[in-house]
């Protein structure tokens, strides 16, 4: 309503003030100078196109939903003041039918992001919408409500991705993702959305990251931006809303709450760890319920898909215990078994298990960070696991499995990311014990582009005999995975992209009408915990290079 405030404004110099002021001389001058600010507020100017790094739509509920959109020009220039953006609402993709709109404000202090949290839509439908600032006009993007929480829905579909270094390769399975998966009610990012890392010298063409380890918000927002710009991952985010959640490379690798991979201090960490919360809140389609509060940000939440599914989103980092033994693949030492030892923090943890406890879904999902189930690395003696998972944190799991068990949770599933692989997992009250009960199942998937190195393939193949509620690995392939959930059984399809060699697997050959290939499906029978391959594998190329000394914990 830029222009009806401009002419507003000025009516409150009243008729008294007018006289006060000493006439018409003095009121122009007034009016004039309003006029020109309310002009630049509603109506700025700016270089180019401020809507560089596109649109996005997040957190969907039965009637609403998070709409997103960060102005930059291609030049990086920007009015240094606040400026008005105006957005609305459609039922078609050509924004005829309006029935909402409304006016953001944002500025510098915000990154120049805009977060608007759209209520009092229909249930269970598609919607459009558009952002406006000065002349120009976003893409329009698509978005959907989800079925009421009295709903019965039969179906859900949609799709969840982790890990996308930039300089890895690029976002082939986005661009495939949103070229042939178009029907994905939602998609579910698991984190490692950017990666802090300086430049590589082995960064694929035009994919180097922009300045060294990045540290200040400044530097946070500038790798969020150049993220953004891959035309492939904008398409995605246009096309479905993102539920979003952050493992630890939105921040520092490996960290845990307030514990920095290097020795940087305590309170330097946790002024970088505010930096990195906030460019990432300013980046993300997020609720204003995860606007962080300095060096805290509450992201973890709950969204269900009427009573077919719930998804409870886990954030394993900001509460964390600092990884025992040391971080890497090792034996466990005493700390990994310790009641102390925890992923969540009790009040998060706590909170699970009440949204778990009290659910009425079909199907009852944690989507997290990294492996829930036990895995033993290495073939044969001794057993060696991998800190920053849940293996180092046993005891941990051991409630969050017991819970699901004693609870009589239905049909548990865990989606998780960070390890750029593929896994299939029975989730087993005691994994020592491959007789023990399967209360649960877990998907893990690869990566949109982060390495798996090449020479890990062989040894944690080799390691599968020692691992037998291990279902499938696979570790040639980046991409992302689709899952068709209905009353009956849960999909999961684990589909791969063809990549750039860099990381020293083959890329598979694609098939023909699409760019994705689906390497394995694997079914969960509603009531029957764990997972049965359906149809065939497909094997990707390996890497006949050198074998290298093996360490698990390079994958981050
Ligand atoms: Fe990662």
């Amino acid at each position: 309503m830029g222009i009806e405030r401009s002419m507003v404004d000025p009516l409150r110099v009243s008729r008294k003030d007018f006289v006060r002021m000493g006439g018409l001389g003095v009121a122009a001058v007034v009016l004039g100078v309003e006029a020109s600010a309310d002009r630049a507020f509603a109506d700025p100017r700016f270089s180019s196109n401020p809507f560089t790094l596109g649109v996005a739509s997040g957190d969907p509920i039965p009637d609403g939903f998070v709409l997103w959109t960060r102005l930059l020009t291609a030049e990086g220039e920007m009015p240094n003041r606040q400026v008005q953006v105006r957005w609305k609402v459609a039922t078609e993709e050509n924004m005829k039918t309006v029935v909402r709109r409304g006016e953001a404000v944002t500025g510098p202090d915000q990154g120049y992001s805009v977060h608007v949290d759209v209520r009092g839509l229909k249930t269970d439908r598609d919607y459009f919408y558009t952002f406006r600032v000065g002349d120009y006009v976003s893409p329009v993007g698509r978005t959907r409500t989800t079925p009421g929480f009295g709903a019965s829905p039969a179906a859900l579909a949609f799709a969840f991705v982790s890990c996308q270094d930039y300089q890895n390769g690029y976002y082939e399975a986005y661009g495939a993702m949103a070229e042939y998966e178009q029907d994905l009610d939602f998609v579910v990012h698991l984190g490692d959305y950017i990666y802090e890392y300086g430049p590589s010298p082995e960064a694929v063409p035009g994919r180097e990251h922009n300045g060294p380890e990045i540290k200040t918000l400044a530097d946070y927002r500038k790798r969020h931006a150049l993220y953004k710009g891959d035309e492939d991952m904008r398409e995605a985010h246009r096309l479905f809303p993102f539920i979003v959640t952050f493992d630890d490379h939105e921040v520092d690798n490996n960290y845990a709450d307030e514990i920095p991979e290097d020795d940087q201090g305590r309170r330097a960490f946790l002024r970088r760890r505010a930096a990195a919360y906030k460019a990432y809140y300013e980046n993300m389609p997020l609720r204003r319920s995860s606007l962080p509060q300095g060096p805290d940000m509450r992201l973890y939440r709950r969204f269900s898909y009427g009573d077919l599914a719930q998804f409870s989103v886990l954030d394993t980092r900001q509460y964390r215990t600092d990884q025992p033994c040391g971080d890497g693949i090792k034996e466990r030492c005493a700390a990994a078994l310790s009641e102390r030892q925890t992923m969540t923090g009790p009040a998060q943890e706590r909170w699970l298990k009440e949204g778990l406890g009290g659910s009425r879904a079909l199907w009852n999902v944690t989507a997290q960070q990294t492996m829930l189930a036990e895995y033993d690395f290495i073939a044969g003696p001794p057993e060696q696991f991998n800190m920053d998972q849940w293996d180092g944190y046993v005891a941990a799991r051991n409630r969050l499995i017991g819970f699901l068990d004693k609870a009589g949770i239905s049909n548990p599933i865990t989606i998780t990311g960070d390890i750029h692989s593929s896994w299939v997992h029975d989730l087993k009250t005691d994994f020592s014990r491959p007789e023990s009960k399967t209360v649960g199942t877990e998907f893990v998937g690869t990566s949109i582009t982060s390495e798996f190195p090449g020479e890990f393939l062989a040894p944690v193949e080799a390691a599968l005999v020692d691992n037998p509620h291990t279902k499938y690995f696979d570790g040639s392939y980046r991409g992302y995975v689709r899952c068709d959930v209905d009353r009956q059984q849960w999909t999961t399809i684990f589909k791969g992209v063809p990549t750039e060699p860099a990381n020293g697997s083959v890329p598979p050959q694609a098939e023909p009408e699409a760019p994705a290939t689906t390497m394995a499906t694997f079914v969960v029978e509603n009531g029957q915990p764990g997972a049965v391959q359906e149809g065939p594998t497909t094997v990707g190329a390996r890497y006949e290079g050198k074998p290298a000394p093996f360490d698990p914990a390079k994958i981050n």
